[in-house]
């Protein structure tokens, strides 16, 4: 039987540290793309020479023709621009959803039948345009944001509380923004609920630095997370490679869950062999529904942007 083929469309750092960890988890054959010539022949060179050290007999190939994702069964979409010192929402939204629109179309012709998982900046927006040009089913295509944003706060539990980042269960939904909502009442220790072991206070500041995660690390490194990116990413590759049916917060498509219809937004999801396979609904406590409302209100505005420069840039 072949091995599976992940293709990457953006090889630069979160691209590049996903696809290292599905090759080093032997997950399939790797195909490396982007649009500087060089980078992604080269990366894709030097992971391969890392084969015969690691014992990995998986192929690795890059380069910058598209077609090089041809058949592929899942891809990971991470190309777009960060977002630079300067530059507003709306340039950033430009940017991206241009990239968005030829992505989404060379996977409709090179990968129709991959399941797509999107990275790129600002996620729900972005996830939304890549949807409307594959024209893929929902089950088909999810964004990457919730693992990283949970992971976060996984992390920072578990050095607040002296334990094994394993023994925290967390969840962290809404959009992928500064008002994503960490959900208390699923969020445990060891099996017991996070508020009965940190304080109200603290769990506060714990959870304001979950939402700035992703700021806190360009303030130090001037660019975005890649190995929490990455294997956040990863994380929902494996999910999908290996059919682990495994409950992880992810942006999906909703259809009336959560009373949001027509919607990226970031839930609990079972992903496996079907892709996410279906929405996990969980009780949220009256706080809870009120922030994640308020997270999907502010999705729908970053859509609506979108939409405006978008039309604006038909029309110019
Ligand atoms: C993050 O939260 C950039 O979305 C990325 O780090």
């Amino acid at each position: 039987m072949a091995r599976k083929k992940i293709a990457f469309i953006g090889a630069g750092n979160v691209g590049a540290t996903c696809a290292h960890l599905c090759f080093l988890r032997g997950l399939g054959d790797i195909v490396l793309y982007d649009i500087i010539d060089g980078l992604p022949q080269g990366k894709a060179l030097d992971m391969l020479e890392s084969a015969p050290v690691l014992g990995i007999d998986a192929n690795v190939t890059g380069g910058i023709d598209i077609k090089l994702i041809e058949g592929a069964d899942c891809c990971v979409v991470t190309s777009g621009s960060p977002r630079k010192p300067g530059m507003s929402r709306d340039d950033l939204l430009k940017i991206n959803a241009a990239v968005m629109t030829d992505v989404g179309a060379a996977i409709k012709k090179h990968a129709p039948g991959a399941f797509v998982i999107a990275v790129t900046n600002p996620l729900d927006a972005m996830v939304t345009q890549l949807k409307r040009v594959t024209g893929f089913a929902k089950a088909r295509i999810v964004g990457q944001a919730g693992v990283l944003d949970s992971a976060r706060y996984r992390t920072f539990l578990a050095s607040e509380l002296g334990v094994s980042v394993e023994s925290v269960s967390a969840m962290v939904l809404g959009g992928h923004g500064d008002d994503m909502v960490p959900i208390r009442s699923y969020t445990t220790v060891g099996g017991q609920p996070v508020e009965r072991l940190v304080g109200a206070k603290r769990l506060e500041e714990i959870e304001k630095r979950t939402r700035g995660g992703g700021g806190e690390i360009v303030q130090l490194m001037k660019t975005s997370s890649y190995y929490a990116a990455g294997a956040a990413a990863y994380k929902m590759v494996e999910a999908y490679m290996l059919d682990r049916k495994q409950v992880l917060p992810c942006a999906a498509f909703l259809d009336g869950e959560y009373g949001v219809k027509g919607l990226f937004a970031g839930v609990p999801v079972v992903i496996g062999a079907g892709g996410v396979e279906r929405v996990v609904e969980i009780q949220l406590s009256a706080a809870e529904k009120a922030a994640f409302d308020s997270s999907v209100a502010h999705v729908r505005e970053l859509v609506e942007a979108m939409d405006k420069v978008i039309a604006a840039g038909k029309q110019g």
